[in-house]
């Protein structure tokens, strides 16, 4: 049994598609652990996506990522990490597949509704993160 960090991103949590996301997550045969809806405070953020710090776009990532609440999850099941990145879809929502939750919900790369942990290794590093 896994577990990986997931967060509904402002966008998504402004439109009210927090219930369906998370539908979508239960579906699968994956258990939320825990659920939180909060903000992020810009140093917070900064550290999570720090692998784009040098990006053009960093800046417009600070920005959405402190417009609003998020709601923040564990997410635990069989193969946890790779599955919620499946479900999840492309980065950019333009490459998403239908069925996916980017590509049946977002239209733009930096809202594009969800965060996923990417390996293992970082679900570990990020659910210290964001619950400490
Ligand atoms: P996350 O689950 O949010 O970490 O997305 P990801 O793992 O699919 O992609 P990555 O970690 O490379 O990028 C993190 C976030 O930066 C993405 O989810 C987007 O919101 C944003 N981002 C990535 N590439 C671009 C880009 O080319 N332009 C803009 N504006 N934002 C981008
Ligand atoms: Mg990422």
């Amino acid at each position: 049994i896994e577990k990986t960090f997931i967060m509904i991103k402002p966008d998504a949590v402004r439109d009210r598609k927090t219930g369906l996301i998370i539908d979508r997550i239960e579906r699968c045969g994956l258990t939320i652990e825990k659920m939180e809806k909060c903000e992020l405070d810009e140093d917070l953020v900064k550290v999570h996506y720090a692998h784009l710090a040098d990006k053009p776009f960093f800046g417009d990532i600070v920005d959405f990522m402190t417009s609003g609440p998020v709601v923040k999850m564990v997410v635990s099941g069989l193969s946890a990490v790779s599955k919620m990145r499946t479900l999840m879809g492309a980065t950019n929502p333009l490459d998403a597949a239908p069925g996916t939750i980017r590509g049946d919900f977002a239209n733009d790369v930096n809202a594009n509704i969800i965060h996923g942990s990417d390996s293992l290794e970082n679900a570990a590093i990020e659910i210290e993160r964001f619950f400490g």
